[in-house]
């Protein structure tokens, strides 16, 4: 099978905000059809670089290329689902409603609206207003108003935060799915136990990109199964490679 042209591909991209450069010159690309992970600590970038990805960030240097066209460009508008980590429902709508506005927005049927719904879990709440759910079903409203377009390239910036674990497995294996009908996934997240649903792993630390790696690899050059001990360690051996190269220079 030849492998699909990456979904995203970013070259030499760089981001500054208020004189400090909050992305330092990445390079990377992110498979079509698949799920990769954006980790890192809070801080690193991973919002400033979805930003980046989805069009909404100036960038300062670099490119970014998404679906075959630069990020931003009016044409990705149907084809690029966003997911932010605040909320971007209307609270005064029902679920419904929030879902049924998004989807008109892409030619959604009533259909896709149900199915959007059901895939994040909220039937039972489709005609409860969104301010009265709970934290987590709240976030998941979001979710549903970006799956409802059926993008090709969904941005999710940390979707699990706020979800129990039975929800947070249900969601990864929707996520599974999607990627297994074609869907590109872009997922933050800081929790690393989450990284093993990804195929490749972006890890950002202070704005740079410290490696792109699959969960195995990772657990291998961090020496530990434990993704969160093995970024650790990773994290403290580029800390010594700058002291080194500060001694050195
Ligand atoms: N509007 C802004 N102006 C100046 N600096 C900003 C702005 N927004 C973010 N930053 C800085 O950019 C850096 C990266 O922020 P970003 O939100 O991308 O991190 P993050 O990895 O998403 O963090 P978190 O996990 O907490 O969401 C931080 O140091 C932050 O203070
Ligand atoms: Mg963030």
């Amino acid at each position: 099978m030849t492998p699909l042209p990456a979904a995203i591909t970013a070259a030499g991209l760089q981001v500054s905000r208020s004189r400090s450069k909050i992305l330092q010159g990445l390079d990377f690309s992110v498979d079509a059809g698949r799920i990769t992970g954006l980790l890192g600590p809070s801080g690193s970038g991973k919002t400033t670089l979805m930003r980046a990805i989805v069009g909404v960030q100036r960038i300062s240097r670099g490119t970014v290329s998404v679906l075959g066209r630069p990020a931003g460009s009016a044409l990705l508008r149907h084809d690029v689902g966003y997911v932010t980590q605040g909320a971007s429902v209307y609270s005064d709508l029902s679920v419904q409603a929030n879902v049924r506005y998004f989807g008109a927005m892409h030619g959604a049927t009533a259909a896709d609206t149900a199915e959007a719904i059901a895939a994040v879990g909220l039937e039972s709440f489709a005609r409860h207003k969104a301010a009265d759910l709970s934290g987590g079903q709240f976030s998941r409203v979001s979710l549903a108003c970006a799956l409802v377009a059926h993008p090709k390239l969904l941005v999710l910036d940390e979707p699990t935060v706020g979800l129990d674990p039975v929800l947070r497995a249900e969601l990864w294996e929707r996520f599974a799915a999607m990627a297994a009908a074609g869907t590109t996934l872009l997922v933050s997240s800081h929790v690393m136990e989450e990284a093993s649903h990804c195929s490749s792993l972006l890890l950002l630390r202070d704005g740079l990109l410290l490696a792109q790696l699959t969960p195995a690899e990772l657990a291998e050059r961090g020496g530990s199964a434990d993704l969160e001990r093995a970024f650790l360690a990773i994290i403290k051996a580029a800390d010594r490679g700058q002291e080194e190269s500060r001694v050195t220079s």
